[in-house]
This record gives structure tokens, sequence and C-alpha cells, in this order.
């Protein structure tokens, strides 16, 4: 097998040679022609049932469609699983996750704070049928009922980049299915089904599309749970389009790239918030203080590009950093190649409960491709 840079540039295209193109064709096809009512009906079975098209028609651009099956081949093969399903945004992978675990009759969920805002905010709601119990994960088996379903990590975590040892939360769950956040790390760090994760999922919107102009999700898995997904996507809808499936396929291909250039800078970002006199404390997996169990180099190459700062004025001068910044932009997301600052408590993370809240005076910090140098220019001038 190749390494892991070289499946990013060819994962997903390796018959486009046999059929003499460069770049995946993209077909925007909604529906299929038919060779038949029973062949026709025979292919709909299989799509439906979560299978893939054999030599059948394609029937229907929500059963399946040849673009987004290149980029859940793609990512499947660079986070080691069987297969991905892809969806319209992070979210709605989630989503399908959470339908999937309460369809099979287990709604009972554990989850491991700090998650996302989003991600915290629909398990808090239960919208989807699911009950959740917040652990640090440290109690995560104490936390396992006999109608646990899933438990969720993410790691880093969103938005203080605090680590989970997956292969910890494994052990703890005893069984029951890990899902494992990637979307801080990317198959290009970690790859937690190497760990046990039985679920990857990412917002594909971040790194993966890596230039915020296309939103997606995609959960990696067995082949059992991918059928399990692609039967919640084709019956719920939450489907990725084919033009975006392309972008984010395309993107891939400088993933590892761009993680390693985006991290070097970080590296240097946060080293430099580390000393200067207006910050109270940096959040970063790269300063060892932030990674007591020794994770990165063990279960992460690397310490990854998104970090998090807390200045000594709190909520005011963190509100009059973000505002003051003219060469990073004050915007939510993260994992392009413009670096971005967000205000985690007032914004992504708003809807979470009270106590569970990210720190008032936090701010977090996507770093992207520019010279780290005129990052810590723009950063000096908004901390004065
Ligand atoms: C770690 C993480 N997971 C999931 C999501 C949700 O993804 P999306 O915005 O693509 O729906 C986000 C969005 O910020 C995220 O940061």
């Amino acid at each position: 097998m190749t390494q892991l840079d070289t499946r990013s540039v060819h994962a997903g295209r390796d018959d486009l040679t046999a059929l003499g193109v460069h770049v995946p064709p993209i077909d925007l096809s909604t529906t299929y022609p038919l060779p038949g009512v029973e062949r026709g009906g025979a292919s709909y079975d299989q799509l439906a049932l979560g299978n893939g098209p054999g030599g059948g028609s394609l029937v229907y651009q929500r059963l399946w469609n040849p673009n987004v099956a290149r980029l859940e081949e793609a990512l499947a093969e660079l986070e080691h699983c069987d297969g991905a399903v892809a969806f319209g945004s992070g979210m709605a992978a989630l989503s399908a996750c959470l339908l999937a675990t309460v369809a099979a009759d287990r709604p009972h969920v554990v989850g491991v704070r700090p998650l996302y805002g989003g991600s915290d905010h629909l398990l808090s709601t239960g919208l989807l049928g699911t009950a959740v119990s917040w652990v640090s994960p440290g109690d995560i088996a104490d936390a396992i009922q006999p109608d646990t379903g899933l438990v969720l990590v993410e790691t880093p975590a969103n938005p203080t980049v605090e680590l989970v040892d997956i292969a910890d939360a494994v052990r703890q769950a005893n069984g029951v299915p890990v899902l494992v956040d990637n979307t801080f790390a990317t198959p290009v760090l970690q790859q937690p089904a190497l760990q046990g994760a039985t679920l990857v999922l990412h917002s594909a919107t971040k790194y993966l599309g890596g230039h915020g102009d296309v939103m997606g999700g995609v959960v990696a898995a067995n082949t059992e749970w991918t059928a399990r997904l692609r039967q919640v996507r084709a019956l719920t809808g939450g489907l990725l389009h084919p033009l975006a499936a392309y972008e984010l396929h395309r993107g891939l291909q400088t993933l590892p790239v761009r993680i390693r250039a985006q991290q070097a800078s970080a590296a240097k970002v946060a080293d430099w918030l580390s000393t200067h006199p207006a910050v109270d404390k940096v959040f970063y997996p790269g300063l060892p203080e932030c990674d007591p169990l020794g994770l990165v180099g063990r279960q992460q190459a690397g310490p990854g590009a998104v970090l998090a700062f807390t200045t000594s004025g709190g909520y005011e001068v963190a509100a009059r950093v973000a505002a003051s910044l003219r060469l990073i932009t004050h915007a939510v997301s993260l994992g392009g190649v413009d670096t971005l600052i967000q205000h985690p408590a007032g914004l992504t993370h708003r809807l979470v409960a009270e106590h569970a809240k990210p720190d008032a005076g936090l701010l977090r910090l996507s770093i992207g491709l520019e010279d780290p140098e005129d990052l810590t220019n723009d950063l000096t001038q908004a901390l004065s």
C-alpha cells in the first residue's frame, strides 16, 4: 500500500486512466434510465438497503451518485475503514448516526464533553429521540446502560482542543460503538478506526474542503454501519450534492500539505501567544501542559492547526480583540486556508448549557496558510 500523501492524491480515481479522463467526470443526473421494471426494481431494492449498485442502474440521485461515491471511497481509504457515507453537512452526518442508533432501539448516548456546540445542542435537546448522559473521558464506563447505543467523543475537541484517549474510550465503552469526530485532526494526523472507533465523523466543511466554499459531512465505518447509514440517508434525504462531492474529493488531494503547513504556523502562533503579557492561557495540543496523556505522537501524529486562548481581560477584551483584527477574519468555522477567529461562548457554543459553556474570555483560532509573522503582527495590534 502506498503512503497517505499518495493515496490522498489518487484515492477514488484509480479508474480514471481506463476511462480516458484526467479528473472525475461530474454526473448531475437526478434520475437514470431503467433497463426494465423488474431489473430497475431489483436495483432499487439493493440501493434502498444501503448496498452499492453492483452493475445495476443507479436509479435516483438520492440513492447513489458517482461523485459522492468517489469521495466516500477516498475518505474510507484514508481512514482505514470499509466504507464511508457522505451527507449535506456535518450535522446531517451526525443526525444519521443518531437516527441509526435510535432505530436499533438503543437510544441512550454517552456524550463526552466538550463537543462542537451544535452536536452538544442536538444531544441535549433529544430532538432525534436520543437521551444523553454527559461525562468526562474517565467516566464513560460508569455511564454505559443496557440501552446505550453510542459513545460520542471529539478529539481534539471543539473549542478547547482537549484530547481524549480513543483506545481508552473504546475499552470503557465495552462493545458499545464509539463515534469519534475527527474533524480537527483529519486522517492526516489521526485514524480513529485504528484505535477501535466504530464510526469516524467529519464536518467536511472544514479541512476536507479546506477553502471555506463547500459544506458537507461524512462518516467512515465498517460495511454493516455504512449500509445502515446509507439507508438513513436514502430515507431522510440529507444528501451531499455531486458538485460539493467533487470539490471535497479535490480538497483531499491537498489535505496533507495544507494540514502540515497550517500546523507548523499554528505551533509558532501558540508559542508566541504563550509569552504574550495580555494572554492568560493558551490551549494547543503541542504545548506539553495541554497533552497530559502524551497523545501527540502516539494517537495523533501532530498537534493540528486549531488553538484557543484566554486573555486576562475576560469577555470584554476577547470581544474587542476579535473585532480589532484586520488580517484575521472574525467568523465561525475553521479549517480553511485563511485564518479565522471566533468567540465560542458567544457563537459556536452559544446554545450549550450554561454550566458547560466555554470560558467567556476564550477565543478560538483556526490557523490558515498565511505567513505566521503576519498573523502575530495582526494579533499584536489587536491585543494592544
Ligand atoms: C467538530 C465539529 N463537528 C461537527 C460540526 C458540524 O458540521 P457542519 O457545520 O458541517 O454541519 C462542526 C461545525 O463546526 C464541528 O466543528
